[in-house]
């Protein structure tokens, strides 16, 4: 949540941050603003630019008036916590002399006490923020003769919550000064250039060559220099590393939509996801698993931590691994998981699943996991968050950047990355035989081709989506897997088209939510492939119960499932998958529908409102 660019080096450096600033509008787009140190004979001074609402509103006001060209800044674009969406809490905040600007990710939870204290010292302020007391007290550590490296780590001391904060000091125009604690910031190694920011998309048209910071850090950049330290002020050790995706990831590529670009993207990061995991003598091999096979052994309970989507991923790896491995596995929302003492010891294997690796209520989980002992094991898309850093083992899914706000590609691939694990658990414990193994992977390796005939055939959704546009309610019903993928369809809908959405197990529709069935009501209905008889007899009958009672039926089932074809509506034709894999295929259908129905709708699919593509705060 809020993006941060810093820039030192002989670029435009307000251009340069804008750009940057665009890169990662999909992390909050309340408004934004830049700063920059600029100096001629007349001495240095900060020039500050900044509105509510969306770059574009930014970029119109430095068209009317331009930045000066030359100089080091800062820029930030905002997900409001403390105060509305104004241009006065947009960031960067000055301090009370105008030496410093400042802009910030997260929340400073000590705010109020430091305000208090600003005040007896007659500094008032004058935003909503919690961000604005750090410019003060900055500048009241540089007033105090310190240097603004020296001052960031004396501030950092003293505030408690979740930041990453980045600042530039009218009277030292080389530098740009950043900290972070619970919160992303990374550094780009340019030609005599350096950046800041929360996410390497924001210098990607730049320098590949990237710098991970450590949690309680402050990295000073100058001009192709960089030095980072500790919150003590000791020298840290860092990890350079090479961005494997370049700036052509990063384009629409003629879509109207990132999402939808993310959509179709699927089968090529699919693929990506299982690449190099499947040896040709029949072995599975997840290189970046550091947790050595004795230890997996020892593994007796697993616990899956992860929000919103990441979650439904989570739900649907319980019934693989359970049903491969024999471990036992709990899904849980990662917010709630530390605050219920859950159990877990030296055998637990903790498994957080997390697209952006940077989501603070996983991060805490895990932290929590760590302390009481568990091993934890990170399934994530970002090379260098924070996620994997702190945990004992990593699958990356390769899935390129997700920069829709919508987790799509980032869903599919957390889903390949949990098969994997799922079947490298029984492969390490002997609970399948591998030609048992080999024929799940076949099935998973013609997964690029199966998806990508579910998006060849997407002119029934997409039509259906046209007709729909007007729904205020819509129900997903789904039995076994086909549950989370309903809870997923629900998801997209609530979070683009801001329609009420509700995803339900189909057998739990007669203890209660049957009620809502009414004359004309979409009820998506996910049913199980044929062969596992008895689930998909049962869902055929829920489907009968809820058409008795007026519903509309959009039924998502396989080509030649004839049970179904008096019972449908509307028939989303799925192709042949086993029972377990279905997930991959469903889901596409319902992540289509819904950047569909917003698009007609109006909506800004890619930038939905209120919502931040990486929730940094908890
Ligand atoms: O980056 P993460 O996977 O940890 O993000 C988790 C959720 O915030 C994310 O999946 C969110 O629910 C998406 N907006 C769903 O489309």
């Amino acid at each position: 949540m809020c993006g941060i660019v810093g820039y030192v080096g002989p670029g435009p450096a307000a251009a340069i941050i804008m750009s940057g600033l665009k890169r990662l509008e999909y992390r909050g787009y309340d408004s934004a603003g830049v700063a920059v140190v600029t100096s001629d004979d007349a001495g240095s001074r900060i020039a500050l630019a900044k509105r509510a609402g969306k770059i574009g509103n930014l970029a119109g006001a430095l068209d009317a008036e331009p930045m000066p060209v030359d100089g080091v800044g800062v820029g930030h674009t905002r997900w409001a916590t403390h105060g509305v969406p104004n241009d006065l809490n947009a960031h960067p905040h000055l301090s009370f002399d105008g030496r410093v600007a400042v802009v910030h990710n997260g929340i400073i939870e000590n705010h109020a006490a430091l305000r208090a204290e600003l005040g007896a010292a007659g500094i008032a302020t004058v935003s909503d923020t919690d961000t604005e007391v750090v410019a003060h007290l900055l500048a009241q550590e540089l007033e105090a003769g310190r240097r603004l490296p020296d001052a960031m780590r004396a501030v950092c001391n003293r505030l408690d919550g979740a930041f990453t904060l980045v600042a530039v000091d009218r009277d030292d125009p080389a530098t740009v000064v950043g900290a972070r604690r619970n919160s992303p910031l990374v550094v780009g190694i340019g030609d005599g250039e350096s950046y800041l920011a929360s996410d390497v998309a924001a210098f990607i048209d730049h320098t590949r060559e990237a710098i991970e910071l450590g949690q309680d850090q402050v990295v000073e950049i100058r001009a192709g220099e960089v030095r980072v330290t500790g919150f003590d002020g000791r020298p840290a050790q860092t990890r350079p590393y090479h961005v494997d995706w370049d700036t052509s990831a990063a384009q629409k590529d003629g879509y109207d939509w990132f999402m939808r670009k993310e959509i179709y993207e699927q089968p090529k990061a699919v693929a990506d996801t299982l690449l190099g995991r499947y040896d040709t003598d029949g072995s599975l091999r997840l290189d970046e698993l550091r947790i050595s096979e004795s230890e997996l052994r020892r593994v007796n309970k697993i616990i899956i931590v992860a929000c919103g989507t990441a979650f439904y991923s989570g739900l649907v790896a319980k019934y693989a691994i359970e049903h491969w491995t024999r471990i036992a596995c709990e899904v849980e929302l990662a917010h709630e998981f530390r605050y219920r003492d859950p159990i877990v010891d030296a055998n637990t294997l903790v498994v957080c699943i997390s697209q952006s690796g940077e989501t603070a209520d996983s991060l805490m989980a895990i932290r929590h996991a760590s302390e009481q002992g568990a091993r934890v094991l990170a399934i994530c898309n970002t090379n260098g968050s924070t996620i994997p850093r702190e945990s004992d083992a990593v699958i990356y899914t390769h899935a390129g950047p997700e920069i829709g706000v919508a987790s799509t590609k980032g869903f599919t691939t957390q889903l390949v990355a949990c098969y994997l694990l799922g079947l490298y658990l029984a492969q390490v414990r002997g609970t399948l035989f591998g030609d048992e193994i080999a024929r799940l992977m076949d099935e998973l390796e013609q997964m690029p081709q199966t998806i990508q005939g579910v998006l060849d055939d997407a002119e029934p959704v997409l039509k259906l989506a046209a007709d729909f546009a007007e729904q205020p309610s819509v129900l997903f019903l789904g039995r076994h897997v086909g549950y989370p993928v309903a809870l997923e369809g629900a998801l997209k809908l609530k979070e683009l088209a801001y329609i009420h959405a509700e995803g339900f197990a189909a057998g739990e529709l007669k203890h209660g939510p049957i009620a809502l069935i009414d004359q004309g009501l979409p009820v998506f209905v996910v049913v199980p492939p044929l062969g596992r008889d008895m689930l998909h007899d049962k869902v055929v009958s829920n489907i009968a119960e809820i058409r008795a009672r007026g519903a509309l039926t959009v039924v998502l089932a396989e080509e030649d499932d004839e049970a179904v074809g008096p019972l449908a509506d509307v028939w989303i034709r799925l192709p042949k998958v086993s029972t377990l894999l279905q997930p991959l295929a469903a889901t596409v259908p319902l992540q289509l529908f819904a950047c569909e129905l917003a698009t007609r709708k109006g909506h800004d699919v890619d930038q939905p409102r209120n919502l931040a593509k990486s929730v940094t705060v908890e």
